[in-house]
């Protein structure tokens, strides 16, 4: 019943996110009459999203009185760099999407134009800026295991960098590093004026247009970031695109992919196996590959050190030189 149910945690959870309950709660209210006059919604309203909140533990209820578990207080309050809250409004909106899911599987891929393939599509500026939240802390992990803070001056090439989140996490740890972002021009546009805000978009440039098709340079980056990328392309779109990596590479340097990765039987993670079914919905060739996988096809572009690093998230990363 859990499982045939589970769209009301994901209704449940992007209501309140919308409604900005877990901040209200985080700022003092204990109540639903509380909450209900903070976020301008009716009482009613306000009561079942708390039952429902206490029902997947999120929110605890103590003496009478609500409020956050520590876990809603670190991933859904607004205004934290880890907030999730923008990605729980993001999938309760893709819900509707995944009633089609029985045509979609007979088919063996999107019914209309699929949202990876279609240029400038409005899609990432919604994404990107929610999926912030979850690629920082990867970012950081990265950054410590490639000790980027002591690296001096360096150059990074982030290829779909999105929201521009690893060039924020990597040009703040490093004063001497400049960055480059490839991705759609609107998309670009975001991660400027956000590098901005934190004063490093005098580090930052951008190559606007399909990454398929723009030229990464030859022996012009130190660091590639290719982050949840490879899911949106079939085996010989990356293939091609890690083969232009490499001679973007200068000698010495590495390709940092992150990404969903599933175990070379396919028995595990649960999080990558079930984001296959995103992929089917949304794109004509992606999936979410096996360890297996990423390596062969890094063999065949030319790199020979591979190395795999699991994350508390359920991303993993990739290290390729
Ligand atoms: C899932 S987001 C990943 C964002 C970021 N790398 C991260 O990990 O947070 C995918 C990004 O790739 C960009 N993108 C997808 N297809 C593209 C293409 N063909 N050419 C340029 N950018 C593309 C999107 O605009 C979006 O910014």
């Amino acid at each position: 019943m859990g499982l045939i149910t589970g769209y009301w945690a994901t209704g449940t959870l992007g209501a309140a996110a919308s409604h900005s309950l877990f901040t209200h709660l985080e700022d003092g209210a204990t109540s639903a009459d509380q909450l209900a006059a903070r976020a301008g919604i009716s009482q009613r309203g306000a009561q079942t999203l708390l039952d429902g909140l206490v029902s997947l533990g999120l929110v605890e209820l103590r003496d009478g009185h609500y409020r956050n578990t520590a876990e809603a207080s670190t991933f859904l309050v607004e205004g934290r760099s880890t907030c999730l809250s923008g990605f729980a409004q993001l999938k309760l909106a893709h819900m509707e999407a995944m009633a089609g899911l029985p045509d979609v599987v007979r088919a063996g891929g999107p019914l209309a134009d699929a949202t990876v393939e279609v240029a400038d599509n409005p899609h990432w500026e919604e994404l990107v800026q929610a999926l912030a939240a979850q690629s920082a802390p990867v970012a950081e992990i990265a950054a410590d295991t490639l000790r980027l803070a002591d690296a001096g001056e360096i150059s990074i090439l982030d290829i779909g960098g999105g929201s521009g989140i690893y060039s924020a996490v990597w040009l703040e740890r490093n004063p001497a590093a400049r960055s480059t972002q490839a991705d759609w021009g609107p998309i670009n546009a975001i991660a400027y004026r956000l590098l901005a805000e934190r004063g490093l978009a005098d580090r930052f440039s951008r190559i606007d247009g399909d990454f398929h098709t723009t030229d990464f340079g030859t022996s012009a980056h130190d660091i590639v970031v290719y982050s949840h990328i490879a899911h949106q392309e079939g085996p010989e779109d990356n293939v091609a695109i890690f083969a232009k990596i490499r001679s973007a590479l200068k000698p010495g340097g590495t390709l940092v992919i992150c990404d969903y990765i599933v175990d070379d039987d396919r028995s595990g993670p649960p999080f990558p196996l079930m984001f296959a079914a995103e992929m089917l919905l949304k794109s004509k060739q992606g999936g979410t590959w096996r360890r297996a996988d990423y390596r062969a096809w890094l063999a065949k572009a030319g790199f020979d050190d591979v190395s795999f690093q699991p994350t508390a998230s359920p991303a993993a990363l990739v290290f390729a030189r």
